[in-house]
Parts: C-alpha cells; sequence; structure tokens
C-alpha cells in the first residue's frame, strides 16, 4: 500500500532541520509555552521534529514575550501523548508514515521550564536584568538561549569579572562571575568528594587574587594550593603560590618538612605558644573534642589562677592536685582529669610550643595589610581535625579581632582600612555546627556580613551539617554534585524558584558541573567549569605579569626552587 511506501520522503514531511529554520541558526526554536505558573515553572509543548534527547535540564531557554525577554532553565522533560491508548497500544514507529502521523501530534515532547530572570524590550529599563515578577502568555515561543543571550545578562570579562566556565551546551561562550559581589558576602562550594570542589576553589581564588579583589587567608587541610597539588591521574596541577608568585601568594606551614618533601618551601613557620591558648580556643572543638561545658568552665578557671601557664601546667600529668581543686572550687575532680587527657594531645603536634614564639598573628597580619595572600599548609596534621579547627580557629579569633579593631578605627576612611579578607576554610560544619555555630568567630564571621571586611569561603561535602542562619548568610553557593536529600534542601534553602533547580541539582555530571546561584550571579547558572590546564596558567599569568612559562612543568618546577 502506498501508505507504508518506505520511500516516504521523511526530510519533506519534517522540513525543519536545526539550521534552516532561521537565520539565526543558534536561535532555534523549541516549542510554545502552553502553561504553568511562576512559582511552579512553565510547561513548553515541543515543536515537531524538536530532538528531545538534547534538551538535558539545567540548559537555558529565551522566552520571548511581547515587551520582556525571559530567562529560563530547563528543569524536567517529559512525555506526553493527546491519547492514553498509545500508550497500551504504541504505534508502529517503524512504519515511517505512522511515524510521521503520531510523532510529536498524539505522542509529544515536553519540557517544564523555571524562568529566572527577565530583560524588559521597552520602556526605561530596557536591556536590565530584573528578577521575574510575571509569565510569558500561552502559545509564546520559546528558543534556545543563544550566546547573544547569555553575554546579555553576564556581561564581558573586565577587572572586576572573571570566566569561570561554559554554561551548558552553549560552549562557545563563558560565564563571567562578579568577583567583587562574590567577595563582599560569604560564599559556600559544596558537593560530595571527587567532584571538584578544591579545583574550582583554587580557580576561584586565583581569579580573586589576581584581579586584587580581595586577599585570601587559606586554611590549606590537605596541601591543594599552595605549591603544586596532584591530581587524580597524577599529573602535577599549579598551587597558587606557584602561578600567581611571591608578591601575591606566601606558603606558611605548620609542617614545613612536609611542604619541602612535597617540593615546596615554607615562608613562615607558623607555631603557637601553650602560653597563647585561652579557653576561649577551644569553645569551637567542643564537639570535635568532645568538651562539656563543665570541662569548659573548669578551663576558665584554671586560666584565671594559673595565668597563662594553666595549659603547660595542665598537661604536665603529675604536677596537679585535682583533689585539692575539687575541695577548694565548684570544679570536679574528674572533669578536670577528663579535660587534662584532652589536651595531653598537644605534645603530639609540633607546632604548639613550650613559650609564645609571639609573632603568628602578626606575620599573617603583616602580609594581609600589604595585599599578599597567605596558603597556611597543614602538612601531617591536616589528618587532624582537632588540629586544623584549633589553629584556623586560633588565627581566625585574633586576626578578626584586629579587624575589628582596624575598620573602626579607619571611621569610614577607605584608604586606611585593611583590604578585603577571604577566610578559607574546608569541612566548614565541623566549624558552622549549630550546637557552636553562636559562639565560634566563624559563626560571627558568617552572621555580621561584610561589615568588617572580612567574608567566608567555606568548602563542604556536608552542607546540612550548617547552622541554617549561618547557611542563610551564606552570599554566593557554588554547588556540584550533591546526592544526599537534606544536603540538596540545605543549600537550595531561601533560594527563589528551588523546586526546579533540585533537579538539576541531583543531575549535575560527577565532576566538573556546578550550579552557581545567589548574590554573584544575576540568576542560577550550571557551568562546566573551567578547565584547571596549561590555558588558565597563562591567562594568570599574564593577569599578574609574570613572564608567562610557555606551558612548560619545567620553568614551572624551577620557580619552585
Ligand atoms: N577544573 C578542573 N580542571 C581540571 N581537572 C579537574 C577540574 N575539576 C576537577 N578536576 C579533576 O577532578 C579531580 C577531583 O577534584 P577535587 O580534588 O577538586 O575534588 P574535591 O571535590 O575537592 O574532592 P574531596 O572532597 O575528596 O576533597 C581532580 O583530581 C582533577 O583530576
Ligand atoms: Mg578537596
Amino acid at each position: 500500500m502506498v501508505l507504508s511506501d518506505q520511500s516516504v520522503d521523511l526530510e519533506q514531511m519534517f522540513p525543519r532541520g536545526r539550521d534552516s529554520f532561521l537565520a539565526d541558526p543558534d536561535d532555534f526554536r523549541l516549542g510554545v509555552i502552553v502553561g504553568g505558573s511562576l512559582s511552579k515553572g512553565l510547561t513548553v509543548k515541543l515543536d515537531i521534529g524538536v530532538p528531545i534527547e538534547t534538551l538535558a535540564v539545567g540548559r537555558y531557554v529565551v522566552v520571548r514575550g511581547q515587551h520582556k525577554r525571559f530567562f529560563c532553565m530547563i528543569t524536567d522533560v517529559v512525555l506526553d501523548n493527546t491519547n492514553a491508548d498509545i500508550q497500551s497500544a504504541p504505534p508502529d514507529f517503524s512504519d515511517p508514515f505512522l511515524a510521521a502521523v503520531y510523532g510529536g501530534t498524539a505522542a509529544y515532547g515536553k519540557v517544564n521550564v523555571q524562568p529566572l530572570l527577565s530583560i524588559d524590550s521597552i520602556g526605561e529599563d530596557a536591556g536590565k536584568p530584573k528578577p521575574v515578577k510575571t509569565i510569558p502568555s500561552h502559545f509564546t515561543a520559546v528558543h534556545d538561549a543563544t550566546v547573544a543571550d547569555v553575554n546579555s545578562v553576564f556581561g564581558p570579562e573586565d577587572a572586576t569579572h572573571f570566566n569561570v566556565g561554559a554554561p551548558l551546551e552553549l560552549e562557545t561562550t563563558q560565564i563571567n562571575l562578579d568577583l567583587k559581589a562574590l567577595v563582599q558576602r560569604s560564599i559556600g562550594v559544596f558537593g560530595k568528594s571527587g567532584t571538584g570542589k578544591s579545583f574550582l576553589t583554587r580557580m576561584l581564588l586565583a581569579g580573586i587574587i589576581a584581579k586584587k579583589q580581595a586577599v585570601a587567608l587559606i586554611f590549606d587541610m590537605h596541601n591543594d594550593y599552595g605549591w603544586a597539588a596532584q591530581d587524580e591521574r597524577g599529573v602535577q596541577a599549579k598551587g597558587l603560590r606557584q602561578l600567581l608568585g611571591a608578591d601575591k601568594v606566601l606558603v606558611y606551614s605548620l609542617d614545613p618538612e612536609s611542604t619541602a618533601r612535597r617540593g615546596g618551601k615554607s615562608d613562615f613557620d607558623v607555631r603557637i605558644g601553650y602560653d597563647e591558648i585561652e579557653p576561649e580556643d577551644l569553645e569551637s572543638l567542643r564537639v570535635t573534642m568532645g568538651l562539656s561545658d563543665a570541662m569548659l568552665d573548669a578551663a576558665r578557671m584554671l586560666r584565671k589562677q594559673w595565668g597563662t601557664g594553666w595549659v603547660a601546667r595542665l598537661i604536665d600529668a603529675g604536677s596537679v592536685d585535682f583533689d585539692t581543686i575539687e575541695e577548694e572550687t565548684p570544679h570536679r575532680a574528674g572533669t578536670l582529669a577528663a579535660l587534662q587527657r584532652r589536651l595531653q594531645r598537644f605534645p603530639r603536634w609540633d607546632f604548639l610550643v613550650r613559650n609564645s614564639t609571639g609573632d603568628s598573628v602578626t606575620q599573617i597580619m603583616n602580609a594581609i595589610e600589604s595585599e599578599r595572600s597567605i596558603v597556611l599548609e597543614f602538612g601531617r596534621y591536616g589528618n587532624s581535625l582537632e588540629a586544623y579547627m584549633l589553629v584556623a580557629n586560633y588565627l581566625t579569633r585574633r586576626i578578626h579581632e584586629v579587624y575589628i579593631e582596624k575598620v573602626e578605627k579607619a571611621l569610614g576612611d577607605k584608604s586606611h582600612e585593611p583590604p578585603q579578607l577571604v577566610i578559607v576554610i574546608e569541612e566548614a560544619h565541623k566549624f558552622l555546627d549549630p550546637k557552636i555555630a553562636n559562639q565560634t568567630t566563624f559563626g560571627i564571621i558568617a552572621r555580621e556580613l561584610r561589615k568588617y571586611k572580612v567574608t567566608l569561603l567555606v568548602v563542604d561535602q556536608r552542607p546540612s551539617g550548617i547552622d541554617e542562619e549561618v547557611m542563610s548568610q551564606i552570599g554566593t553557593r557554588v554547588t556540584a554534585l550533591l546526592d544526599n536529600e537534606r544536603d540538596i534542601n540545605a543549600v537550595l534553602m531561601g533560594v527563589s524558584g528551588a523546586v526546579g533547580l533540585r533537579e538539576v541539582l541531583s543531575r549535575l555530571d560527577t565532576k566538573q558541573q556546578v550550579i552557581i546561584m545567589g548574590h554573584a550571579v544575576p540568576m542560577p547558572v550550571v557551568i562546566k567549569t573551567r578547565p584547571y590546564d596549561e590555558d588558565f596558567y597563562t591567562a594568570m599569568e599574564k593577569l599578574v605579569g609574570l613572564p608567562v612559562a610557555a606551558g612548560t612543568r619545567k620553568k614551572a618546577a624551577d620557580r619552585i626552587g
């Protein structure tokens, strides 16, 4: 029969090839709006012949309404039909005629899209990206976002904007992040293990430092940031000190032997004296070290009675008579002994010394004031969460105090204020646990916003462990794949259009793909992160005016020496 003749010309029945439809081949029409709402997103019925397989969640589409362009993100892809019988008796799709009759009409594809932002085409705000407050009407056409669309929202790379990667399915352009906005509020980099958090953080920091938007103090738990870091295949990736030079970045080390073993060099060896440790420094270790309220009370009493020698005296096992203290004070001997046992871990850490050298904080402050960032390498001590938290908390508490004093003294005169400081911590949920976030310096910094020019960059695999109030103050959230429901909820808390983004977030690639939301971007964006490779090195070296290393690893290695 003629109707099922194999010679039916499919090309003729689906005349709309990708290139023939519009003058701009990228400006591809996908379909029309057929329903939806501002809160739940819009439903788009796909045109016949639009290949549904290409419409990945996370991709941008643009709806050109009468007076506005709406930017939306694909949040779901659906197969639908006009006749439910199709599901129980699918037509024979090997027959090109039936395929042509059913395809796209009785059976068709739909996508759900979340409106994120709109741009007026007329009026006084024409051309300015604005939050969405309304939606386009029925049957408005929906197009693929073009490079020009994306650029009209994110703008070009310039002195304060930094290329962080390409939007999904639009690899010919780049997303330029507003670094100035980024560092003004705290930043979160989230994602499960191995998703590229450290690589991304190092890339962001390189941009922030090279473009002089802030100075960073990096508590480098796994030795990822200073000198060369190895990637999974054993290839060396340049650290910030190597990449940006000693004018911009210094490496301080708690374990100079380990730094040297890895081919690096410590610019200053950080030492902390027992006599410099205050009971308040232990406050943030409450959970990690298992310190009770009673133990912390006892610590405060000992500090008062014994002065700065309290730690040294307490950990000297034989020298203390707890029973006498129990008789003379309300503190129990058992509590004191428990506190003693916990602090007796200190002598294992060689960076703790009996007597103060007194200059760790000064050295760091000097570097910061001369606008040099610091990577504090933990070497082998990075394996001990207690050591990591003790040092990060000890230094941050004091530097934050100096900042408050300096900013207040400057009385609003910007030229006397210290530079904007970003403090980077890993395993952030340990510092910002709801049980301690109220009292600790990190909790305070996150909550006081930009008042004292110090913000946090927290790197974490378990954002659900972070105190909710602190989380709500994290201005920009950069999130790689998360698969735990509670973690996804935590990063989406307080984000508008979160319902749709949840699907996008749980379907990111396992590596080098992130969604950026919040203060530093006009709308949420899914990107493939910029490769941290020779091209990146060249771009950075140009920015800071170092001689470009011409892509050779050898020259980079020479600079270490
Ligand atoms: N932008 C990038 N350029 C090149 N390689 C990358 C990039 N991002 C990630 N990778 C690759 O992915 C691997 C894992 O990345 P990374 O170490 O940053 O993960 P992570 O999320 O910090 O993991 P963990 O939680 O275990 O610390 C790297 O070793 C590297 O090979
Ligand atoms: Mg890491």
